[in-house]
């Protein structure tokens, strides 16, 4: 089997080249080709055209991988390996100019499903904000050349938290009554619009904890090695799996916090 290393070093590569052309794309104007799930979930030509480079290059260099990209859908591969692919992750703040969206690649191994998958190498690649975040299993997690390793709140009402809310308006109701649940734990609030961006952000010990309802697998596949890699907690509460129903990051404790007051547990702070 490749190393964790040389799937990184692939995804760096790519996830460079990618991010360019979403840049370049971004400088020459940006327009919305479509709506999706719903009239707030855009996708723009350059998520499209951004994800086929991405789709050819893994092509070319391994053709025997799985894929599993936002944008063009999956395929089975005959190797151990799948890439699970956002090609512009932040798609919203891209279309309207804002510097936060990340081209976020993951080589995973196993069923290619975030309940049985195991992540191996992950990239969150935020051109506009010059930022390269990357993680190998075992190998750490890292900023450029820096180590990245996640905070150690003490508690109380000291975390910065970053949450984020679907595209569906029937959804908003139960994310902002859990918001409000863990707002006692809240040093404040951030919703910066890109989850590998956020999950990248916690690895980084630039947020505290990151919560939110309705995520899809290439959203987090490269930002929860980076939070695993830089020794924080990544998953579904109650040991559960990272899926749509809730993913939460995090240091250990605080994690364990959070899963208590998405439950409807008072934390001791706010009493
Ligand atoms: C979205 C962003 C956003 C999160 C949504 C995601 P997209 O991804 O990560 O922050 O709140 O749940 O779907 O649509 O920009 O690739
Ligand atoms: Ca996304």
């Amino acid at each position: 089997m490749t190393s964790a290393s040389d799937l990184l070093a692939l995804a760096v590569d790519i996830a460079c080249e990618a991010g360019e052309l979403a840049h370049r794309r971004r400088s020459e104007g940006v327009a919305i080709a479509a709506t999706k799930s719903a009239l707030a979930d855009i996708v723009t030509e350059a998520d499209r055209e951004v994800e086929l480079l991405i789709r050819h290059r893994l092509q070319e260099e391994r053709p025997d991988d799985g894929f599993l990209g936002e944008e063009s859908g999956a395929e089975r591969g005959t190797s151990e390996i799948t890439w699970v692919v956002d090609p512009i992750d932040g798609t919203v703040n891209y279309a309207y100019g804002i510097p936060n969206y990340a081209v976020s690649i993951a080589a995973v191994t196993g069923d290619p499903h975030p309940a049985t998958w195991t992540a191996v190498a992950g990239v969150v690649f935020a051109p506009a904000l010059g930022e390269l975040f990357t993680a190998a299993r075992g190998g750490g997690a890292h900023l450029g050349h820096q180590v990245l390793a996640v905070s150690q709140p003490h508690g109380g009402a000291g975390a910065l938290v970053a949450t984020g809310f679907g595209y569906d308006p029937e959804t908003h109701a139960g994310d902002l009554a859990r918001l409000a649940r863990v707002m006692p734990l809240a040093r404040d609030i951030r919703r910066m619009g890109a989850a590998s961006v956020d999950l990248s952000y916690v690895a980084a010990g630039r947020l505290d904890a990151y919560f939110e309802r309705g995520l899809h697998p290439w959203d987090h596949a490269a930002g929860g090695l980076l939070v695993e890699e830089a020794g924080g907690r990544f998953g579904g509460p109650d040991g559960a799996a990272p899926s749509a129903t809730m993913t939460i990051a995090a240091s250990p404790d605080l994690f364990a916090a959070i899963e208590r007051a998405l439950a409807g547990d008072v934390p001791a702070s706010a009493e």
